[in-house]
C-alpha cells in the first residue's frame, strides 16, 4: 500500500533529503549533457545529492533521461517529478481551453485532455500544470483564456473532465499523467483584470464563486494544486493558510501537493508579507504551500529554521509525504525511466487519429453569433470569395499561447482550410490586408510575456483587400487578436481590434457587404460596431492544429455550429467585469432612470450573453414541467421539458439549467447555471430532457458558513442562453 510506502522512503530521508523534495527547479535544457558543458552545474550537482524533487520546463525523452539519471546517482534514488504547462495539447494543438469550453462538450474535453496526457507522457513528462480552474469575468485579464470562462458551475465540470482526462483511472498508467488544479485560488478576479493584481472579495464570493472548481477538483481527486500570485483581501494567496490547509487539506480531506506558482514564495516579500526569503519559507511552509516553484527559498532556508524552531518536522514531513504519494501513484519509484521511451516518443505524438480529433474538438468549439439572412452556411460552388485579413492565410496564430511543444506555423490555416472545400471552379482571392503586429521577435522564439508591437501605420496592403473584396460574392474577413495578446501578462486595456484592422474592416465593408467575420480571439471581445454592420460572425478562439479546415467545416456547412459562449461579450471595455449571474442590487429596473439599468451612455446587457450561440436549424422549448412543486431540504423534484428541432437541418442544442433563490440570508444571483446537457436533434424530432433539483443544485454557502439548502421560493429557468425567461417555481419548505 503507497502510504507504508510512503513511510518507509521517509523513513530512510535525512533532513536535507527531505528538503530537497521541496525544491522544484526550471531547466530549459542546462542540466544534462557532458558535465564540463553543462550550464546548470549548481541545479545538475543538487539533483545528484537528492536535494531537488522535480523540475519543470525539461522535456522530451532525452532531457527527462537525462536529468532523471543524475538523481539516480543520488543517496536513496527518489525519481524527480517532471512538470509541464500542457495547457491545451502538447504537439497535437486543441482549442485554447475558454474556446474548447464553448464545445460544452465534457466527452470531447475530456479526450482532448486524455490525448495530451498520452502526447506529454511519451515525451518524459508526468505532470501537467493544468487545468486552470480561475472563474474569470474580466476580459482585460490576459488568462481568461485558459479557464472555462464566467460561470462556477461551468468551471467545475468541464475542470473534472480534464482531469478525468489527464489522470485516467489510474495515475500509474504510463499514458497518463498528474493533473494540477490552478491558481488557489482568487487569481481570476485580479482588480481591473490587472496581471497579477490584488484580489478584493468576500467570504460569499469566495465560497460561492471562485472555491466550487477547486472543490470538485479536490474531490474528483487532482493529484496537485498550485497557488496564486494575487493577495486576496491582503493576505497573499501562497502564505494563506485558511485557504491551503484549514479549507484544502483539512476542510476538503484532500491528500495531494500544492506547488507554488513560479516565484511566489520568494513574492511574499515584494507583497511586503515577508522581510526576506527565510521569512517568505516560515510563512508558505507553514500555510500549506508544498513545493517551491524556483524561488530557492526552500532550499536555502528550511534548514536553519527548522533548527531554530521556526518550522515544525510536522509541517515538513506532511510536505514530503504528500510530494512523494503523487510519486508513488505516478509509478516512478517502480521504474523512474518509466515515462522514457524513445520508441512512443517517435510513434504516439501527433499521430494522424490525434489530429482528427483535434478538427472534431475545433469545430465544436466554433460559435456561431449572427447569421443575418441565413448568409452562411455557403454553398461549395460559390463563384467567388475573398478570404481576407491578418489571420486569413495564418498557420501560427491559431496554435494559441501555452502551445507547449506545437512546431512553429504548423495548424491549418482558414485559406487552406477553404480551399480544401470549394469546388474546383470557385475563384479565390486571398489578401491579408494589414499586418497586425510589428515582428519583435524571429518566428519560432518563445513569445512568452514579450510584448506586442501593434501596427499602426502600414496600410499599404488595404488598397489589395479592397480590390479582392470588389471581385468576390463573398468575404471571409479573418481578424481579431493575435495568440499572443492572451494568456499570462497579457492584459488589455483594449479589448477591440487592435492595430488597423478597423479601417481594413471599414474599407472592405464599403466595397462588399456581404461579410463574415471569423474572429481568432482568447478573450470575449468588443466587437459592437462589426455585430451591428456585418451579417455573418463566427467566433474562433485559437482552434489549434486543424483550425482551418474546422473553421471550414463550419462556413460550408459540413458542421452545424453547436458552440455556446462560456463568457458574455461586453458591448465596450467599460462594461467588463460583465457576467450574467450579477445580484440584483436594491433598484434592478427602472424605465425612467436608465442608471438604473447600468450606465446612462450603455446598456447592462451583454451584446452576446452567456450561454448564446446559434445554430443552421432553430430549437424551440415547450412544456415545461416539474413533478412536484414542493419539497424538503433533502427532497428532489424532476423538472422536463420538451425540446424540439424546428428548422430543416439535423443539429445540436445546449439544453441549460438556471436557479435563482428569490428571498435567502445572503443576496443570491439572478440567475445561477445548475446543469445542461447537450442533445442532437433531427430536423423536426422532438426530446424531452429532465434535471434533478435536489440539494446538490439548490444550496449554497449561507450567512452560517455552511452549504445548506435554505427555504423558500425558487425560480427554475430552462432555455438555449442565460437570458432565457422560460421558468416554473418550487418551494422548499
Ligand atoms: O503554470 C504556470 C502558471 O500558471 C503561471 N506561472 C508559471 C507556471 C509554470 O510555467
Amino acid at each position: 500500500n503507497i502510504e507504508q510506502k510512503v513511510d518507509s522512503v521517509l523513513a530512510l530521508m535525512n533532513l536535507e533529503e527531505k528538503i530537497g523534495q521541496l525544491v522544484q527547479y526550471a531547466s530549459g535544457g542546462d542540466l544534462t549533457g557532458p558535465e564540463s558543458s553543462r550550464g546548470n552545474k549548481e541545479k545538475a550537482s543538487k539533483i545528484k545529492k537528492g536535494l531537488v524533487g522535480s523540475l519543470l520546463n525539461v522535456a522530451t525523452v532525452k532531457e527527462v533521461r537525462e536529468a532523471q539519471e543524475l538523481a539516480m546517482q543520488s543517496r536513496i534514488k527518489i525519481p524527480l517529478i517532471f512538470g509541464y504547462d500542457v495547457i491545451h495539447g502538447f504537439k497535437t494543438m486543441f482549442p485554447i481551453p475558454l474556446g474548447e469550453s464553448a464545445s460544452w462538450d465534457l466527452e470531447i474535453m475530456k479526450q482532448s485532455a486524455k490525448i495530451a496526457a498520452k502526447e506529454a507522457a511519451a515525451s518524459g513528462l508526468n505532470w501537467t500544470f493544468a487545468p486552470m480552474l480561475d472563474v474569470a469575468r474580466d476580459a482585460r485579464w490576459g488568462r481568461v483564456m485558459e479557464g472555462g470562462g464566467e460561470d462556477p458551475y461551468l468551471n467545475a465540470v468541464i475542470g473534472v473532465a480534464r482531469i478525468k482526462g489527464f489522470q485516467g483511472e489510474d495515475l500509474s498508467n504510463k499514458n497518463t499523467i498528474a493533473a494540477c488544479a490552478k491558481h488557489f485560488a482568487g487569481y481570476g478576479f485580479a482588480e481591473a483584470g490587472r496581471e497579477y493584481s490584488t484580489v478584493n472579495i468576500g467570504e460569499n464570493e469566495l465560497h460561492n464563486t471562485i472555491l466550487p472548481p477547486f472543490k470538485a477538483a479536490a474531490k474528483a481527486g487532482v493529484a496537485t494544486f498550485m497557488n496564486a500570485f494575487n493577495d486576496i483581501d491582503g493576505i497573499p494567496a501562497t502564505g494563506h493558510k485558511i485557504l491551503q490547509r484549514d479549507i484544502l487539506k483539512e476542510g476538503w480531506n484532500w491528500n495531494g501537493f500544492i506547488v507554488s506558482d513560479w516565484g511566489s514564495i520568494g513574492e511574499l516579500v515584494d507583497h511586503g508579507f515577508a522581510k526576506d526569503k527565510k521569512e517568505a519559507a516560515i510563512i508558505a511552509l507553514n500555510a500549506g504551500s508544498d513545493m517551491d516553484m524556483e524561488s530557492h527559498s526552500y532550499g536555502a532556508h528550511l534548514a536553519s529554521l527548522l533548527e531554530e524552531n521556526k518550522v515544525s518536522l510536522a509541517n515538513l514531513d506532511d510536505a514530503v509525504r504528500r510530494i512523494l504519494r503523487v510519486k508513488f501513484q505516478l509509478g516512478l519509484f517502480d521504474n523512474p525511466f518509466k515515462y522514457c521511451d524513445e520508441e512512443r516518443e517517435k510513434n504516439e505524438i501527433y499521430t494522424k487519429e490525434h489530429l482528427a480529433i483535434a478538427r472534431d474538438v475545433a469545430k465544436k468549439s466554433i460559435v456561431l453569433l449572427k447569421n443575418e439572412n441565413n448568409i452562411l452556411p455557403i454553398s461549395k460552388n460559390v463563384k467567388s470569395i475573398a478570404v481576407i485579413g491578418p489571420f486569413a492565410d495564418d498557420k501560427n496564430q491559431p496554435l494559441g499561447n501555452w502551445r507547449a511543444k506545437a512546431t512553429y506555423n504548423s495548424a491549418v490555416s482558414l485559406l487552406e482550410g477553404v480551399k480544401e472545400k470549394v469546388d474546383k471552379n470557385t475563384k479565390i482571392y486571398y489578401e491579408k490586408g494589414v499586418e497586425l503586429t510589428i515582428p519583435t521577435v524571429k518566428p519560432g522564439d518563445n513569445q512568452f510575456m514579450i510584448p506586442l508591437k501593434m501596427n499602426t501605420e502600414d496600410r499599404s496592403g488595404i488598397a489589395k483587400a479592397v480590390a479582392a473584396a470588389k471581385k468576390a460574392e463573398i468575404v471571409f474577413l479573418a481578424i481579431g487578436e493575435d495568440a499572443y495578446q492572451s494568456g499570462e501578462g497579457r492584459s488589455y486595456t483594449n479589448i477591440g481590434f487592435a492595430g488597423l484592422q478597423n479601417e481594413l474592416l471599414e474599407a472592405v465593408y464599403e466595397v462588399n457587404k456581404n461579410i463574415v467575420l471569423v474572429l481568432s480571439n482568447g478573450r470575449p471581445m468588443d466587437i459592437s460596431h462589426a455585430s451591428e454592420i456585418l451579417p455573418g460572425i463566427l467566433v474562433t478562439w485559437h482552434l489549434g492544429s486543424e483550425s482551418g479546415i474546422a473553421i471550414a467545416d463550419v462556413l460550408f456547412g459540413d458542421y452545424n455550429p453547436s458552440g455556446k459562449l462560456p463568457v458574455s461579450f461586453p458591448r465596450n471595455v467599460g462594461q467588463v467585469p460583465l457576467y450574467y449571474n450579477q445580484k440584483n442590487t436594491g433598484r434592478p429596473y427602472s424605465d425612467i432612470h436608465v442608471t438604473y439599468a447600468g450606465y446612462d451612455d450603455s446598456k447592462k446587457t451583454a451584446l452576446y450573453p452567456f450561454g448564446f450561440g446559434l445554430s443552421y436549424t432553430s430549437f424551440s422549448y415547450n412544456n415545461l414541467k416539474v413533478d412536484k412543486e414542493t419539497i424538503n431540504a433533502d427532497g428532489k423534484i424532476i423538472l422536463s421539458v420538451d425540446v424540439k428541432n424546428t428548422g430543416k437541418v439535423a443539429g445540436e442544442e445546449v439544453v441549460q439549467l438556471y436557479i435563482r433563490d428569490l428571498v435567502a440570508s445572503i443576496v443570491r444571483p439572478i440567475k445561477e447555471l445548475k446543469g445542461f446537457e447537450k442533445i442532437m436533434l433531427q430536423a423536426g424530432e422532438t426530446k424531452t430532457v429532465s434535471f434533478t433539483i435536489d440539494k446538490e443544485v439548490l444550496q449554497f454557502y449561507t450567512s452560517n458558513k455552511k452549504w445548506e439548502v435554505e427555504a423558500g421560493e425558487f425560480l427554475l429557468f430552462v432555455g438555449g442562453n442565460s437570458t432565457t425567461k422560460l421558468k416554473r417555481k418550487i418551494t422548499v419548505e
